[in-house]
């Protein structure tokens, strides 16, 4: 069985031009996108980087008439595609008082949001921040885990207490394609065919990043089949966003 093209959903992504790391012009995010769209995906969740110093500006208020900005660019274009507004929000020391002062960037309408964590050690402010958003009633989506650089043991355990705890998976396309390397790409593997991942998604960068997405999303449909992917990168991210009201 083939997977189901047409309903495809992208819940990560740095499409949003000149915002971060990612895309850094409109030519760039339209790229991006035209790929993507020939690939059967209907639309994205903008997930700029946000809550760390890195791109400080970067808030719910800051990122919105930007992606709004960006789908008058693809309506103009004639590029049937839907964009929604989110962040990547960094785990780190001052995460609960930014989202406090912030507000929260939830994945479209609905109450679920991307986190992520860069650093040698799992340090306890990580589990604040995650306590503070299941406290508030929002679902927890740990961005690419396979790609986090712990040491192997503290990794197997902080992600199992994660799981305990109710935080779900999104597994990197570019990580099951083997593009961040053979240890990523085994845990990337090894999740896959054990179904822990909740969803898979692209966190594309740019238009020479796409390549290497789109050989993950080949890779994940021989390694557990297509319907299983269909789950993870159709069924399961449409019904997120639909949670918000649709499109
Ligand atoms: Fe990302």
């Amino acid at each position: 069985m083939e997977v189901d093209s047409r309903i495809r959903i992208d819940l990560h992504c740095h499409l949003v031009p000149g915002v971060d790391d990612g895309c850094q012009t409109v030519e760039q995010s339209l790229a991006c996108i035209r790929q993507w769209r020939a690939a059967g995906y209907l639309g994205s969740v903008c997930t700029p980087h946000m809550g760390s110093g890195w791109y400080p500006e970067n808030t719910p208020d800051y990122i919105a008439p930007r992606v709004e900005q960006l789908q008058e660019h693809l309506d103009d274009a004639g590029i049937d595609y839907q964009l929604w507004c989110s962040g990547e929000v960094r785990l780190g020391e001052h995460i609960v008082s930014w989202l406090r002062e912030h507000g929260v960037p939830t994945l479209g309408a609905s109450r679920w949001v991307l986190v992520d964590f860069f650093g040698r050690q799992w340090p306890s402010c990580c589990d604040d921040g995650i306590d503070f958003l299941l406290d508030h009633g929002y679902e927890v989506l740990l961005a690419h885990p396979e790609r986090l650089n712990l040491p192997e043991r503290e990794w197997s355990e902080t992600m199992e207490c994660l799981a305990r705890r109710g935080v779900r998976f999104q597994g990197n396309l570019n990580c099951v394609g083997g593009g961040e390397g053979p240890i990523a790409q085994d845990r990337a593997l090894r999740w896959l065919s054990e179904e822990r991942y909740f969803v898979l998604a692209s966190d594309t960068h740019g238009p020479d990043s796409v390549a290497g997405r789109m050989q993950g999303l080949k890779t994940a449909v021989e390694h557990v089949g297509a319907d299983y992917v269909t789950q993870l990168v159709s069924s399961r991210p449409r019904a997120i966003v639909e949670a918000g009201g649709g499109r």
